[in-house]
């Protein structure tokens, strides 16, 4: 062979060229919209550190759902924020909890259309803000903690939800839900693991979105996983899928990318990666000052975290990157 090589360039002189060798396809099938319900109030309220979302009141919901269908986007994950929180959380598994009311009214409206998925925790119910039962010491209570998930995938199931998406990190988890639902008819909803889930600071804007605070300046670190480990990430991955986890999830996805990779190297069940607050913030805020081409950039960044071996992205960019594609 003789030097310089061409084959290289030679495979990128045309958009069309580029198109037939691509490795890595970004559709709108890969797209999950997380979606915000709150039960106070009759306007949609914005947030400011995640400009373009919204807390949705149950009617402006339902309008975005619709028009998330029409674009294509197969599924949204729904977040709630309720009326009244107390210490266990119970308006995550109440019949009339304002996610169960939107799962309702969603499946009534969407049918089968759209996946519905129910993201599993208490920490947007509780009065403290951690995502279990806290107990006497100041730690979240592992095993007590599972009895509550249970009541809530329970009722997310009964409301209509497709999908229950357990987010919460205690151990255990996976496999409580799972002998939850089957005993209660709902052995055919499947569960998404969030398995590999990081406590980061990334989740920020999140927080306010959910309007969760959490007691005395604490943290999740007791039950999230340390942001310097990858190894531990491949064991909950592994106990997640021994307790029956149908599809999986790394989050947060870009500052994690290794653990996506590493992820899909170890398993062949369906990975998502979960495109988070501050990672969105990020980008937007950029955007808005010029610094950076916001569309492009954001084609760029899922682009990425398919290439690293997601299979889905969750993403508060979902509508416009499903508007972006469906123009090109
Ligand atoms: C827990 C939950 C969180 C997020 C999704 N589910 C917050 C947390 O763990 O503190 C964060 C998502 C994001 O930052 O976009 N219910």
């Amino acid at each position: 062979m003789s030097f310089p090589d061409r084959r290289l360039r030679r495979l990128r002189r045309t958009p069309a060229l580029r198109r037939l060798v691509a490795e890595t396809r970004l559709g709108v099938d890969d797209l999950i919209a997380p979606m915000f319900v709150r039960e106070l109030g009759d306007v949609p309220l914005p947030i400011a550190s995640l400009p373009g979302v919204v807390q949705h009141t149950l009617d402006s919901l339902r309008a975005e759902a619709e028009r998330l269908a029409t674009l294509g986007v197969p599924a949204i994950v729904l977040f709630g924020i309720p009326a009244t929180k107390d210490a266990e959380g119970s308006q995550a598994w109440a019949s009339d909890g304002i996610v169960q009311r939107a799962l309702g009214a969603l499946r009534a409206d969407l049918g089968d259309d759209v996946v519905l998925i129910a993201d599993l925790c208490v920490d947007e119910y509780t009065s403290h803000g951690h995502c279990g039962i806290v107990g006497a010491d100041g730690i979240v209570d592992n095993d007590a903690t599972l009895e509550l998930y249970r009541r809530a995938a329970v009722a997310q199931a009964d409301a209509g939800a497709h999908v229950v998406a357990p987010s919460g990190m205690m151990d255990g988890q996976v496999a409580a839900i799972r002998a939850a639902l089957d005993d209660a008819a709902h052995a055919h909803i499947p569960i998404l693991a969030y398995a590999a889930k990081y406590a980061s600071a990334f989740y920020g804007p999140f927080r306010d979105a959910v309007e969760v605070q959490i007691a005395d300046g604490g943290d999740r670190t007791t039950y999230q996983q340390d942001p310097r480990n990858s190894r531990e990430a491949m064991l909950e991955i592994e106990l997640d899928l021994a307790e029956g986890a149908d599809m999986i999830m790394v989050k947060p996805a870009v500052a994690y990318l290794d653990i996506v990779r590493q992820a899909r190297d170890v398993t062949d069940v369906p990975i998502a990666a979960y495109h988070v607050s501050g990672e969105y913030a990020m980008l937007k805020a950029a955007a808005a000052n010029g610094w950076i081409d916001g569309d492009a950039v954001a084609l760029e960044t899922l682009t990425s975290i398919k290439r690293a071996g997601a299979d889905m992205i969750l993403t508060y960019l979902a509508g416009e990157v499903a508007e972006l594609l469906s123009r090109r």
